[in-house]
């Protein structure tokens, strides 16, 4: 568990206690700087770039809380751990509620804090040399996250970023699939060259082939000028097909083609052009369904499909919410304006146990009309609430709604007829066997309507 590659920056104005935590820690192979004010903490960040903080939540001049909150700007990922005395437990459930990884009550044993040191790190991943970490970090920037699942996720996205595999990426809407997408140019070695992205669902069928693969002037009618097209752009560089799944039949075979020759040819031009694109394509649909349904072609989904990586949604990485959130309320020049400062507790909780439908995407949304609406510094429970609401909660999916109005429809029926199978599918003009796996997939009991009129 402990490893001497971990680096801990250890803050306390206490030099005594200093000493003590900083033995401790050494003993237990960390490897640890001690300074004694917030300010040199800050100070020794950009060089020491440690694995963890551990600070003292009171000392003259700059707090814990306030170091927190500058480290927390710069590096959202970095897990601080505040140590407090006896009467400042509720700031510290504070802190925590704001990002702070956890708290420790002094005095406390030494075990309690080593597992506290070995938790915060476990979701820093595993410790590089200094160096691998500042050049690996820039790549993934604008990615916040401290979930395991994400870090997984990130992990494998940085082994293949080089290579010019393709990559599919499926995920829930507002996941972060263009996020990564980019990421993954940006770690690679085209990241000098265009990252060009391009919305399937946004193009009309006829145009996919112009707008891929460009056309000649005079091709067609409208054509008024040479349009080198999407392949062209991204040459040497990343092409993102977003939403594949919406890529017309009769196109798809053209992209393999095109794929396995790496040449395009334009729109009425009767040259092939040889094309070097490293593709990327995303999609929230399911893809292997499209497969049995005949809509995706089997040979092209290989094709994209050489690396997969799934985002995880925001419901499985709820430990990310609260940080998002407050990263979020901080990117709003609007919130600083106006002094919103954070949430309320109850406000963070509402955001805790949310369904988050729209995932990542739906936060922002819900923080930025929150930060709108907030008189007061905290924001809220209540705007969290309705900014969830309107955001999705008060429509059903077409499923649900659909099952819901089956229930009614059969609840209706069984009530008219007292009961009367027969006589309540007649009117349904459905057959029996038929309306009886109805009832029961709505789990619906006829005797019961019976028992309900007598
Ligand atoms: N981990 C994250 N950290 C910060 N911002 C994020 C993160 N994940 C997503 N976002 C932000 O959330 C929004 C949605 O992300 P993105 O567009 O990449 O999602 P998507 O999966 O492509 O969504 P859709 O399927 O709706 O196109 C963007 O504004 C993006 O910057
Ligand atoms: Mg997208």
């Amino acid at each position: 568990m402990a490893n001497s590659k971990y680096r801990i920056l250890l803050v306390d104005d206490d030099k005594a206690l200093l000493r003590l935590l900083s033995m401790r820690m050494t003993a237990a192979g960390y490897e640890v700087t001690a300074v004694t004010s917030g300010e040199e903490a800050l100070a020794h960040l950009p060089l020491l770039r440690p694995h963890l903080i551990v600070t003292d939540l009171q000392m003259d001049g700059m707090d814990g809380m306030t170091l927190f909150n500058q480290v927390h700007s710069r590096n959202p990922t970095l897990p601080v751990l505040m140590l407090t005395a006896h009467g400042t437990i509720p700031e510290a459930i504070e802190a925590t509620s704001r990002g702070v990884f956890s708290y420790l009550t002094k005095p406390f044993n030494s075990k309690v804090l080593e597992e506290n040191i070995a938790r915060a790190l476990k979701i820093t991943g595993e410790p590089t040399t200094g160096d691998e970490e500042g050049a690996s970090d820039a790549w993934r920037e604008g990615i916040i996250t401290r979930s395991p699942l994400m870090e997984n996720l990130l992990t494998q996205a940085r082994l293949i970023a080089d290579s010019d595999t393709s990559v599919l990426i499926q995920g829930q809407s507002g996941t972060g699939k263009e996020l990564l997408a980019r990421a993954i140019h940006n770690a690679s070695q085209r990241s000098d060259a265009a990252f060009v992205a391009l919305n399937c669902s946004a193009i009309p069928e006829s145009l996919f082939e112009s707008e891929l693969f460009g056309h000649k002037k005079g091709a067609f009618t409208g054509a008024t000028r040479d349009h080198p097209g999407m392949f062209r752009a991204a040459e040497g560089g990343t092409l993102f097909l977003d939403e594949i799944g919406d890529m017309p039949l009769v196109f798809q075979v053209k992209l393999l083609r095109a794929l396995q020759e790496r040449e395009i040819r334009p729109v009425g031009s009767t040259e092939s052009i040889p094309v070097d694109v490293r593709i990327i394509s995303a999609t929230h649909q399911d893809l292997e369904q499209a497969l049995a349904d005949n809509t995706f072609r089997e040979d092209l989904y290989y094709r994209l499909n050489v690396v997969n990586l799934e985002l995880p949604s925001l419901a499985q990485r709820r430990e990310d919410i609260t940080l998002l959130a407050n990263h979020f309320l901080h990117s709003f020049p609007d919130a600083a304006k106006r002094g919103v400062t954070g949430f309320s507790s109850e406000a963070q909780e509402a955001m805790l146990y949310a369904a988050w439908p729209g995932n990542v995407r739906q936060l922002y949304n819900v923080v930025e009309q929150s930060v709108a609406l907030s008189t007061t510094p905290l924001i809220p429970a209540s705007l969290v609430q309705r900014a969830l609401r309107s955001e999705f909660g008060d429509i059903p999916s077409f499923v649900e709604a659909r099952g819901q109005f089956e229930r009614d429809y059969l609840t209706q029926l069984l009530q008219i007829t007292n009961g009367n199978v027969a006589q309540a599918a007649r009117i349904a003009k459905r057959n029996r066997t038929e309306f009886y796996k109805l009832l029961n997939k709505h789990q619906l009991s006829p005797p019961q309507f019976k028992a309900m009129r007598s």
